[in-house]
């Protein structure tokens, strides 16, 4: 504004007493009661305003990025702008009030959700956790309702379901900002795998109670013979199954692809806050005890106590056997979208990871071939187990509403 006030009045100076009056008289009275400025400056000034008006306001109504995810950015350094031309970014973190965490199945989320239950009541947020664990994608209506729903709840609150990412700016809504976690896609499928048919310290008695309409033909099937076989359970769509958090609700979403890929990609640097991996879990931790202070403030001190650990029962799943090396190639083969999204995810991982001043160890290579045969010797089970979830096998009945 200053730079604009003197070219005007610099340019009015420049200008002959006679010019000017002429002007006046031309113009009318109008331009008189502005500060002396030629009309062109004058007309410059009110597009550029108009134009930035109308573009954050497309920004907000267009499902642009929260504006709590840019004053994050910002503090973390990325916007180019204020790096080169303006005052330095503030150093004082933003406080997101509404956060939901979408969480992705056997992905290590109910550790978290346990450690939430701790963090709400010690720093007074509330913490609704839906006990819906089946259901992931949801008709039009039902999105709508759910997004009404938890722009209710008292803030700051912390949302969390086993839920496709939903678009709350589409409806109108105000947008909350994200997190997740994920882990190696085989990695989960495998947990999964085992839980649904064995499930976890609870015990195999206690599963076979839990999913008594599953066949022994189903429980017992040899994995191996699931993949190389192409069961159902074993093969596409049903092993496209972390992308479609993150994609949304368009039914295009659990199509595994190239669209539903690089849409979940967009909407990480969108609306996520932070993507971890269930790998690095002590490091997800800490940033999110960074980026979210009013949340997330001694969740690692809380983590690493003894106590927490034996209230929370944590132990992996059981009966959990290896698949063989030509399977586990087959499976790695299926799921190149996923893989491909988890690596992406990896990368954005430790490059946050990296601002902040974390280091991050070499990552194995996911791409490597012996990246598989490393894992047939050694699969980190880092704890957790869901409690009731089951992965839905539904199809897509009609009821799930084409989005325009
Ligand atoms: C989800 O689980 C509940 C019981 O926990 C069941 O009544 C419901 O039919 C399930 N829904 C789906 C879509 O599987
Ligand atoms: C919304 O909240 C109401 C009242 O708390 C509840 O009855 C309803 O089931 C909720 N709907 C969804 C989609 O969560
Ligand atoms: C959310 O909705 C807005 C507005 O319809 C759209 O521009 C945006 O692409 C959507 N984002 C996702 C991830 O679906
Ligand atoms: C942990 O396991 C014990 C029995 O082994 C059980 O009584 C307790 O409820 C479990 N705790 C949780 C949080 O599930």
């Amino acid at each position: 504004m200053k730079s604009l006030g003197s070219s005007c009045s610099s340019r009015a100076a420049a200008e002959t007493p006679e010019a000017s009056r002429e002007r006046r008289a031309g113009r009318g009275a109008l331009w008189s009661a502005w500060p002396r400025c030629a009309p062109r400056d004058l007309a410059f000034c009110m597009a550029a305003l108009l134009l930035f008006c109308l573009g954050s306001l497309f920004i907000q109504l267009n499902g642009g990025p929260p504006k709590v995810l840019l004053e994050l950015r910002n503090y973390l350094g990325e916007s180019t702008y204020l790096d080169d031309h303006g005052p330095p970014a503030p150093k004082v973190l933003p406080f997101p009030s509404q956060v939901i965490y979408n969480r992705v199945g056997k992905c290590g989320s109910r550790t978290v959700v346990l450690l939430l239950r701790i963090l709400a009541e010690r720093h007074q947020f509330n913490l609704v956790s839906s006990d819906i664990h089946n259901k992931t994608r949801l008709t039009k209506h039902e999105q709508v309702e759910l997004m009404r729903n938890i722009s209710t709840i008292p803030q700051p609150f912390l949302y969390t379901r086993h839920v496709h990412f939903l678009n709350f700016t589409r409806f109108r809504i105000e947008q909350p900002v994200y997190i997740n976690i994920i882990r190696d896609p085989i990695n989960r499928f495998l947990s999964n795998y085992f839980f649904r048919r064995f499930g976890d310290w609870r015990g195999e008695q206690n599963h076979l109670i839990r999913t008594p309409r599953m066949k022994d033909d189903e429980r017992y099937l040899d994995i191996n013979v699931c993949i190389l076989e192409n069961y159902p359970e074993c093969s596409n769509p049903r092993l496209f199954y972390i992308v479609p958090y993150f994609c949304g609700q368009h039914p295009q979403c659990r199509e595994p692809g190239v669209w539903a890929l690089e849409r979940a990609k967009q909407n990480v640097l969108e609306n996520f806050l932070l993507v971890g991996i269930l790998e690095e879990l002590e490091d997800v931790l800490l940033l999110l005890e960074r980026l979210l202070p009013h949340y997330f403030s001694d969740v690692l001190t809380i983590y690493k106590s003894p106590a927490f650990w034996k209230v929370g029962n944590l132990t992996g799943t059981v009966k959990k056997s290896m698949p063989t090396l030509e399977a586990l190639q087959v499976l790695y083969r299926r799921m190149k979208y996923e893989y491909e999204f988890y690596n992406f995810v990896r990368d954005q991982f430790h490059l946050v990871k990296k601002k902040i001043g974390l280091k991050s160890l070499l990552p194995i290579s996911s791409h490597e071939p012996s990246f598989l045969r490393e894992l047939t010797l050694h699969t980190p089970d880092p704890l957790e187990e869901e409690e009731e979830e089951v992965e839905e096998v539904e199809d897509d009945a009609k009821n799930w509403l084409v989005q325009p």
